[in-house]
């Protein structure tokens, strides 16, 4: 696996033809992403993982200050998944001086995670559009973790007519139920004992829909104290997620489950 750092270094390494996979990753990487860097091996001959702790997708500097970097660790977590190539550009590769380009997915980047967080999707769907430019995959790999975040990226795919296919990979979780995460690793052993709850509520849901009966009422009452942003139905391109957030100590997690449907 080689590692690079700007846009021409990528253009230059990609000459070969053959079908590429890109997964758009911010580091601190976990099972969740090398599930992704897996699939993606499977199926294409050539896979790129890009590391880039994209600022303008955080809407609090603290968390954007406490996310967790380690390169050299990714790196090798990357090379043994099946990687061939690491973007990992700085920020002036990503935001030339005098940036002013934004793209900006309407509806389905209203509500839940966009409602949290205001312009958070604009800068997620921005700078993979950018990656998607610079890598130019057949294939780009999203988890079902961040459900709204993939049904953004579909749209933005389907709206510009990209020439790529987008694939939803499930949530990998620990053994307990939590949905692995980057920032699980910033919660206090309480905390994180807490933070079941989330997965437990979802799950509470998901039996109730099956039962008939009103999924996010029967979350929410699951909750066990934790107060909740959102939990809420969304649509994932036909797939029905329930999905949650919550607030444990200082973090914020989502997790989500589906209800109906299928990822793809
Ligand atoms: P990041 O949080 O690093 O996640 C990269 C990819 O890994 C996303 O598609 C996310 O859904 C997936 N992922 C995270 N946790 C997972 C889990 N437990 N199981 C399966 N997949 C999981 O999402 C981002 O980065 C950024 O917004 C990005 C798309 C890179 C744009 O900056």
């Amino acid at each position: 696996m080689r590692t690079v750092r700007t846009v021409a270094e990528v253009r230059a390494a990609l000459t070969g033809g053959g079908g590429v996979g890109l997964v758009p990753t911010m580091g601190a990487l976990h099972e969740g992403h090398l599930s992704l860097f897996r699939a993606a091996r499977a199926e294409n001959d050539t896979v790129v993982a890009s590391l880039f702790v994209n600022p303008a997708q955080f809407d609090d500097e603290a968390d954007l200050g406490a996310y967790p970097r380690e390169e050299a660790r990714d790196a090798s977590l990357a090379a043994e998944a099946g990687v061939d190539l690491l973007f990992a550009p700085p920020l002036e590769e990503m935001y030339p001086d005098g940036f002013q380009t934004w793209v900006e997915v309407g509806e389905v980047s209203a509500g839940l995670e966009g409602d949290a967080r205001p312009g958070h999707f604009r800068a997620v769907a921005t700078v993979c559009l950018k990656l998607f430019n610079v890598v130019r995959p057949a294939r780009a790999y999203f988890g079902q973790k961040d459900a709204q975040q993939a049904a953004v990226i579909r749209r933005l795919v389907r709206d510009l007519s990209l020439p790529l296919e987008i694939r939803v990979l499930p949530t990998v979780r620990d053994p307990d139920g939590l949905a692995l995460s980057s920032r699980n690793t910033r919660l206090s052993t309480e905390e994180r004992a807490r933070a079941l709850a989330l997965p437990r509520a979802l799950a509470r849901g998901a039996e109730t829909y099956r039962l008939g009966g009103d999924a996010v009422a029967a979350a929410v009452a699951e909750l066990n104290g934790l107060t909740p942003d959102y939990v809420e139905l969304l649509d994932l391109d036909g797939a029905l997620v329930l999905a949650g957030a919550v607030r444990v100590g200082s973090i914020r997690l989502i997790d989500n489950v589906l209800l109906h449907g299928e990822l793809r």
